[in-house]
């Protein structure tokens, strides 16, 4: 069943990755900026790592720090993890992570472009399922993830005996299976599949931090 559903999930979202859709279309920009991206944000990264697929920013709350290691559960483009690469600077590294793999290109090709036409150097994309990160243990300070939670049939973001992260912290929102987290996670979470459906519904944010964590 699990495996059905990662099949139309990726089935969808890789003619989305296909689709053109970008920045440098007033309704995506629109969208986007509609869940809190600035103007600047949306210009600072290659156009096609927006394709209005967000439902909050999450780099905005995440308070990243410089030398922080970052992984984005579902990163799509890589919209938030070129975000979170400028924030941890060049000391740092941003992770995205995702299943899909019209997406993982996608991201790779804006990669190469991401630092004004020249490849961005503290990124990295993966293709895998958010609950097996192909990380090694300890290795990431913070999880952010944008709308893919609810996607996800397990919805248990990494790895229980594994934990890519390296301090203990608040754990995931109740919304997903309780794992006790040993990063801070920040993200927004909805279904888009569900929302595109019925425009109308809500979408939601949610952020949890671990304070022991901050400094
Ligand atoms: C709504 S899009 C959000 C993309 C990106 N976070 C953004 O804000 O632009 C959801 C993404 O999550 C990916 N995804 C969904 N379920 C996943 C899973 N179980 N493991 C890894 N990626 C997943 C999809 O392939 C898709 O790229």
């Amino acid at each position: 069943m699990s495996g059905k559903i990662e099949k139309v999930v990726q089935s969808k979202y890789g003619q989305v990755a296909r689709s053109g859709l970008s920045s440098e279309q007033e309704g995506v920009r629109a969208v986007a900026q509609a869940f809190g991206y600035s103007p600047d944000e949306l210009a600072s990264i290659p156009a096609e790592a927006n394709m209005g697929l967000s439902c909050g920013n999450p780099t905005a709350f995440a308070s990243l720090r410089p030398g922080e290691v970052v992984v984005d559960l579902g990163c799509g483009g890589g919209l938030d993890v070129f975000l979170a690469a400028r924030k941890v600077g060049s000391s740092g590294r941003a992770i995205g992570i995702d299943m899909t793999p019209d997406m993982i290109e996608l991201a790779k090709r804006n990669a190469a472009k991401a630092d004004n036409g020249r490849p961005l150097a503290n990124v990295e994309f993966h293709l895998a399922t958010i609950d097996h990160l192909p990380l090694p243990d300890a290795s990431v300070d913070v999880v952010i993830s944008n709308c893919v939670i609810n996607l996800a049939p397990t919805r248990r973001p990494s790895s229980a005996k594994s934990p890519a992260c390296s301090s203990p912290a608040a754990g995931w929102p109740s919304a997903t299976s309780p794992l006790s987290s040993p990063c801070r996670p920040t993200w927004a979470r909805t279904s888009w599949l569900t929302s595109a459906a019925s425009p109308g519904r809500s979408s939601s944010t949610i952020t949890a931090r671990d304070s022991s964590t901050r400094g």
